[in-house]
């Protein structure tokens, strides 16, 4: 029980949070090699090495195991040691020992990614060292280049007789983008499938890893007082934002290609809808999760193309300020042509055609270069139905607002009325407020980390299956096709100050139906 209310004129905080008791299952992956393809990239420097490494710092991971990485770039095992360590200095904790021992399990070979005879010595060094490590035939290869290069490798490992499993179990990871939409995703999924069964591949969408993600549905299906308000009965609206203060960085070349709605809805953004919406399966099992997260992309409405300005709002950034340091606009970024009309905002109103959300607004937000870093979803209740203190106060109250706070913070508040203490009769919002992390003094896993340890698990409920990704696409391409193809009546890209909480008609899109954005 929380012990006590601490009040600050805004706040009100939950006192203690009781660890004890807390149900809670440990895992221990299984042993295996980890062959990255692109392994010279940013992706392996920033992201996976870190995580692997912390992932066998604090013992998640044992020494029975190891990594191969790929790539044309010439360097030997001894320079790929070097180029991660520093990686893991700038992007992860360092901790010498730790490292010393990790390294000893990072190898290196430089092969053309098209070579089948890169695929042979990948062969032979895997069954040579499976031997010393002990890794029982386990083998993870995760696609880390180039999408143009996914149906290369693919190909390959399944012409060379990798994809197939005999000592283990044989798994391949393939990063995002995972085609640019339905037409392409469906080929790529032909090539993925026409070397690996679909239970071999772990499709990644790393927000679902993100620890305060997944507890959308611990929140909503391990209590009692949340779910029975969890429908159009008792919601407004729901707001999903995904803001980010980085711009474009040095992804200009892939970002031109994409764009936010490719970059963010088609796959983040998504998810985190289906988590929030998904109706409870029966078992927390990864196959029938994954079957109600495709359940609602099923169920999304398709808005009319010729009405697009009511239900989209796209936005790209021009020069301005990020935490009082003056950036470029989007078209002046390195790489971005100058006349560029890639949307790098987006704000988009869906509607779940389903008994729980019929007539509910959900309005998705996400863009680069915004005011704030800031991911969350925002459930607004309905009004009261009559407000008995109108001719006390005067004025409109607010509604109730559940707010699930992703990043960077990472907490759950609610929003609700009280009396203001005194002699006035006032309302005043508060906030009951539990930061995640509170009371919590355990070890911690990041997105990547997270998904990482489930593969070697084998726990399929944070990826996504292959009908997930084409749902989302056949939702999406009708809308790009319109952006991109025919122009004619498409929406504007408005333009938005770099720092500002994006394009002023975003605004508008909400307050045609007299609601506004939380934007703080
Ligand atoms: P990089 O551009 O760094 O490419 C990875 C490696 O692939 C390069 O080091 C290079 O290695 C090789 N490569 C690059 N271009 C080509 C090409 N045209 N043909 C063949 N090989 C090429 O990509 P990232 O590491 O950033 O990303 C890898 C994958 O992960 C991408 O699909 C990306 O979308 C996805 N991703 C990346 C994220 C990130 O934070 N970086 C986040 C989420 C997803 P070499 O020349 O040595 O062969
Ligand atoms: C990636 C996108 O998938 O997610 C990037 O390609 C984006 O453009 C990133 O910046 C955001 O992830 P996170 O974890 O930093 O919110």
């Amino acid at each position: 029980m929380p012990d006590a209310f601490q009040n600050d004129p805004h706040e009100i905080k939950v006192g203690k949070v009781e660890p004890r008791g807390a149900p809670c299952v440990e895992f221990s992956p299984d042993p295996s090699a980890m062959v990255i393809f692109g392994a010279s990239g940013d992706l392996t420097r920033r992201k996976l090495i870190p995580a692997l490494f912390k992932l066998s710092r604090t013992g998640i991971i044992g020494d029975d195991f190891f990594v191969l990485g790929v790539a044309r770039t010439e360097m030997d095992s001894e320079g790929f040691r070097t180029a991660m360590e520093e990686a893991v200095k700038a992007h992860g904790e360092f901790e010498t020992a730790a490292w010393e021992r990790f390294a000893k399990r990072l190898f290196y070979i430089s092969a053309d990614y098209g070579d089948e005879g890169a695929y042979a010595a990948i062969a032979s060094f895997l069954e040579e060292k499976e031997g010393v490590f002990a890794t029982k035939g386990n083998r993870i290869f995760y696609v880390a280049t180039p999408p143009s290069v996914y149906e290369t490798v693919t190909g390959l490992l399944g012409a060379s007789g990798l994809a197939g499993e005999k000592a283990g179990w044989t798994r391949l990871v393939v990063e995002k983008p995972y085609g640019r939409d339905t037409g392409s995703a469906r080929r790529l999924d032909e090539a993925v499938l026409s070397s690996f069964s679909e239970p071999q591949v772990y499709r990644i969408d790393h927000y679902l890893g993100k620890e305060t993600v997944q507890n959308i549905l611990m929140l909503r299906f391990a209590n009692t007082i949340f779910e029975p308000l969890w429908n159009r009965h008792f919601i407004d609206h729901v707001q999903i934002t995904v803001a980010e203060t980085l711009g474009v960085e040095r992804r200009a070349g892939y970002y031109e290609q994409a764009g936010v709605l490719r970059d963010m809805f088609q796959n983040h953004m998504m998810q985190v809808l289906a988590l929030a919406s998904m109706e409870p399966p029966s078992v927390y099992d990864p196959e029938l999760v994954r079957d109600e997260r495709s359940k609602v992309l099923l169920a999304l409405r398709r808005p009319p193309l010729e009405r697009m300005d009511d239900w989209l709002c796209l936005g790209q950034y021009v020069e301005g300020e990020i935490d009082g340091k003056a950036v470029p606009g989007y078209t002046e970024e390195e790489g971005v042509a100058r006349s560029s009309q890639v949307p790098t905002f987006a704000a988009m109103r869906v509607y779940i055609d389903n008994w729980r959300w019929q007539g509910v607004p959900i309005y998705l937000r996400s863009g680069k270069r915004l005011k704030k870093r800031l991911s969350e979803v925002s459930v607004q209740f309905r009004n009261v139905p009559h407000l008995m203190f109108k001719d006390t106060i005067g004025g409109e109250i607010g509604p109730n607002t559940l707010i699930l706070k992703i990043q960077p913070e990472e907490r759950i508040q609610l929003k609700f009325h009280t009396k203001y203490p005194g002699s006035r009769v006032c309302l005043r919002d508060v906030f009951m407020d539990f930061s995640y992390l509170e009371g919590y003094r355990g070890l911690t896993l990041g997105a990547y980390e997270r998904v990482l340890m489930d593969c070697m698990l084998g726990d399929k409920t944070l990826f996504v299956r292959k009908d997930g990704v084409s749902l989302s696409w056949e939702f999406l391409t009708p809308i790009l096709e319109y952006i991109e193809k025919s122009g004619k009546g498409a929406p504007d890209v408005n333009l938005y100050r770099a720092g500002s909480y994006g394009p002023t008609e975003a605004d508008k899109l909400m307050s045609k139906d007299g609601r506004r954005w939380r934007n703080e």
